[in-house]
């Protein structure tokens, strides 16, 4: 069984203890609600660390105003049994106050990787995301930190953090984890009617739809993103917020394809958004 921890003293103890020992730590940031994606990143740190800590806090700096922060899902013994069974030693899940004590005034912003894709429906996102996870690795002090590839660009943008702020730390891309039916695991998931949960694997279609016409030799983005919102687009309830094929590296538009890119798509269902994508190279 592992060990649940809320304070900062309580975790930077049990890592000082871990490290008298020559013990290495891996740490995989979530937001609770766990499900198969989040517990890859568990077992592959585990395979990797001595000591594997997970972190479970519903980062209110990341929602927007009208977002579903008051409704994220949120049971921590559930995410506590699952992480454990996943190989974790240590589940932090500090309150708000913990994190943003009062008189809190201090954020860490990524210029450019931030603009596009789901920064620029998502303005405040990204700074709430790097401000808790810079926190997050001062806090724990871990060797490595395992990030999923389904959130790509913030994959991208925390990496650029950790370099350019000199952070000591090994961020990990881990593949994406999906359904029998291709639809990208996800907590918002459970968020789905029904038939928007049916409809939603239209948004996997699309992405091998991309993939398929790349093989055949098309460079055009444009042609690509057309023929993905023709198929998304036949889904009723779907709604799309941005279907992008950016640089894989730079994270900017293009105008023909030439080295890989990753083509990226965020679609609301009612008020349930979601996000996919894929590597091309
Ligand atoms: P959350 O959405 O809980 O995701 C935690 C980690 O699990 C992220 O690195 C995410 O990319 C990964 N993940 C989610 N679904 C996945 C899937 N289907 N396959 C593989 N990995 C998947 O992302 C966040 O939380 C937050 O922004 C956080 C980084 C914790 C900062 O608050």
């Amino acid at each position: 069984m592992a060990v649940v921890l809320t304070g900062v003293g309580e975790i930077k103890a049990a890592v000082a203890s871990a490290r008298s020992t020559g013990e290495s730590i891996g740490l995989v940031p979530t937001m609770g609600g766990l499900h198969e994606g989040h517990l890859s990143l568990i077992r592959r740190a585990r395979e990797d660390n001595d000591k594997v800590i997970v972190t479970v806090f519903v980062n209110p700096a990341q929602f927007g105003p009208g977002e579903d922060f008051g409704s994220y899902p949120r049971d921590l013994k559930r995410d506590t049994e699952l992480a454990a069974v996943a190989g974790a030693d240590i589940i932090f899940a500090p309150d708000n106050e913990t994190i943003y004590p009062e008189g809190f005034s201090t954020f860490v912003e990524v210029e450019g990787l931030t603009d596009g894709l789901c920064g620029a429906a998502r303005p405040e996102h990204f700074r709430g995301v790097i401000t808790v996870c810079a926190k997050l690795f001062h806090i724990v002090g871990a060797d490595r930190a395992y990030f999923g590839e389904k959130d790509a660009q913030q994959f991208r943008v925390i990496k650029r953090m950790a370099v350019d702020l000199n952070m000591p730390i090994e961020i990990v891309p881990c593949p994406i984890i999906r359904e029998d039916d291709g639809l990208a695991m996800s907590s918002r998931n459970v968020y789905l009617a029904p038939s928007q949960r049916e409809q939603a694997v239209c948004l996997y279609d699309a992405l091998q739809k991309a993939k398929a016409l790349y093989d055949n030799g098309e460079r055009k983005p444009g042609k690509i993103i057309s023929a993905m919102e023709r198929i998304i687009t036949s889904a009723k309830d779907a709604r799309i917020d941005y279907i992008s094929i950016v640089d894989d590296e730079t994270l900017e538009e293009i105008e023909e394809i030439s080295g890989p890119v990753l083509v990226a798509l965020g679609v609301f269902f009612g008020v349930t958004r979601l996000i996919d994508n894929i590597v091309l190279r």
